[in-house]
């Protein structure tokens, strides 16, 4: 695709990239970490490809600085991780443990001293498993305090190092994918379930947010939203009406909480139609509205083009991000409306609709609706990538997709929305959640097999070279 030159990025514009803990760090059982439900989940026969798991991934926990390293060669202006809870409370809460919490201090002072911003994730959905035993983790209004407790500790351990923290990463997934499709964990797949939980995420999510702001912290904190912008397949008004269904109850019923601090009410009229309404207790109300986000984070991947479709519908929650090859309509409700094929777009070998105009049709909605300023976290194309004899790998696709999606948003700074900053997913290459290592999207090749096997060397791809210079301009020469 070709793209017009560019003007100006703002000059203080985060270039970065990002990862997540248990996609990357491995060492599961070290330092006296504790168990999450990944670490569970994984073992049971069939959940992921291969039985591949996270107990090595790429071994960042050990090579973190051979990673930063590799940032500060490129010129990374920010880097996004996630924190594993289970390092900092084993059980989820009570005694802190030390060797732990230093690892991440010891990462955020490697990072700054090679002038990259750290982004922290406080929950990138490796949950304790004991406070999902004790009682059963979101499901219960208990882990409000046990969220905000593991949080305060580490807005105490780095304040004034950190400026960027995303509270939930990706709510809308973690929930839908967990309590109606079962394919994260805890594998449930109950409706009514998935909406009383997701109902106290919300109110995890405002109150550490609002313990945040108290704390006078310095920086900005929120959420980090999988937003896919939704399409009527044409300009039948059934199909018209069908995808601003959709909308509002695959984007707005999530970010409205957030941004609002209310559910939106025809969705929450369609809830309790369907007898799957939150338990809303009269002080939740207070909480939401106390804890607004300084921004709103992004998670592009693409659209969602949608028909109308009065018996087949989907409901809220469904998703279209995260899901491996194939993952399709999945419904807590009946709904009036269902995905479709966009017939405009290309597809990925993985099935992902490619959009880039996706992403400035997004941005241009969120600001029109909540004026707010956003980070763009996580935006990437996962590929199988190929490690040649001459240590090289040639991804002229993953730079051709970044291209595309960096032009729609100087574009869409053009029209008028506050970008932060864009981080890439991802950095290097990692454990894809159900994928194992067939699926890549980092700048940096790691070598490690389907088996889990690999000598878990670095390789830098054609687009680290290509990304460099994207910063070096400011992304202006692309
Ligand atoms: C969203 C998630 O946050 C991340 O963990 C995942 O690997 C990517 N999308 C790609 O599916």
């Amino acid at each position: 695709m070709e793209h017009k030159q560019l003007d100006q990025f703002p000059k203080d514009f985060l270039w970065g990239s990002a990862s997540a803990a248990y996609q990357v760090e491995g060492a599961w059982q070290e330092d006296g970490k504790g168990v999450s439900v990944w670490d569970e989940f994984v073992r049971i026969p069939g959940k992921t490809f291969k039985g591949t798991n996270g107990d090595v991934a790429v071994d960042h926990y050990h090579r973190y600085k051979e990673d930063v390293a590799l940032m500060k060669e490129q010129g990374l202006k920010a880097y996004r991780f996630s924190v594993a809870w289970t390092r900092i409370f084993p059980n989820g809460r009570g005694e802190i443990n030390q060797a732990g919490l230093q690892f991440y201090i010891d990462l955020v002072d490697e990072l700054i001293a090679n002038q990259i911003e750290p982004v922290l994730t406080l929950y990138h959905w490796d949950l304790p498993q004991a406070l999902q035993d004790e009682y059963q983790g979101w499901e219960s209004r208990k882990i409000v305090a046990d969220f905000t407790n593991y949080a305060q500790v580490l807005f105490e351990a780095l304040r004034g190092k950190v400026k960027y923290w995303v509270s939930l990463n990706e709510q809308n997934i973690f929930i839908s994918h967990g309590y109606l499709m079962a394919s994260h964990p805890p594998a449930v797949s109950d409706p009514k379930r998935m909406y009383q939980a997701n109902h106290y995420a919300n109110l995890a999510n405002a109150a550490v947010i609002k313990k945040f702001h108290d704390m006078d912290m310095p920086g900005k904190i929120g959420p980090s939203f999988a937003y896919s912008p939704n399409y009527p397949l044409d300009s039948d008004p059934q199909n018209v009406l069908a995808a601003e269904d959709s909308e509002d109850l695959n984007a707005h019923f999530w970010m409205d909480v957030y941004l609002f601090g209310k559910y939106p009410i025809a969705a929450l009229k369609l809830l309790k139609e369907q007898g799957v309404a939150p338990i809303i207790e009269p002080e939740d109300d207070e909480l939401l509205a106390a804890g607004k986000p300084d921004f709103l984070g992004i998670n592009y991947y693409q659209t969602n083009t949608v028909v109308f479709n009065p018996l087949d519908g989907v409901g809220l929650g469904r998703m279209n991000t995260t899901g491996e090859k194939g993952s399709s309509e999945e419904s807590g409700l009946p709904g009036v409306f269902k995905r479709v094929e966009n017939p405009f777009v290309e597809r990925t070998n993985w099935d992902w609709e490619i959009d880039p105009e996706g992403l400035r049709i997004g941005l241009r909605r969120i600001t029109s609706r909540y004026r707010i300023p956003v980070l763009i976290t996580e935006n990437g194309l996962g590929e199988y990538d190929k490690l040649t004899e001459a240590k090289e790998i040639h991804d002229d696709y993953r730079i051709d997709y970044l291209k595309g999606h960096i032009h729609a948003i100087r574009e869409a700074i053009t029209d008028g929305v506050d970008v932060l900053g864009y981080c890439t997913w991802s950095y290097t290459d990692l454990l894809s959640w159900l994928n194992g290592y067939q699926k890549r999207y980092g700048f940096v090749y790691v070598a490690q097999d389907e088996n889990q096997e690999g000598s878990l060397n670095r390789y830098k791809k054609d687009s680290f070279y290509w990304y460099q210079k994207v910063i070096q301009n400011n992304g202006n020469t692309i």
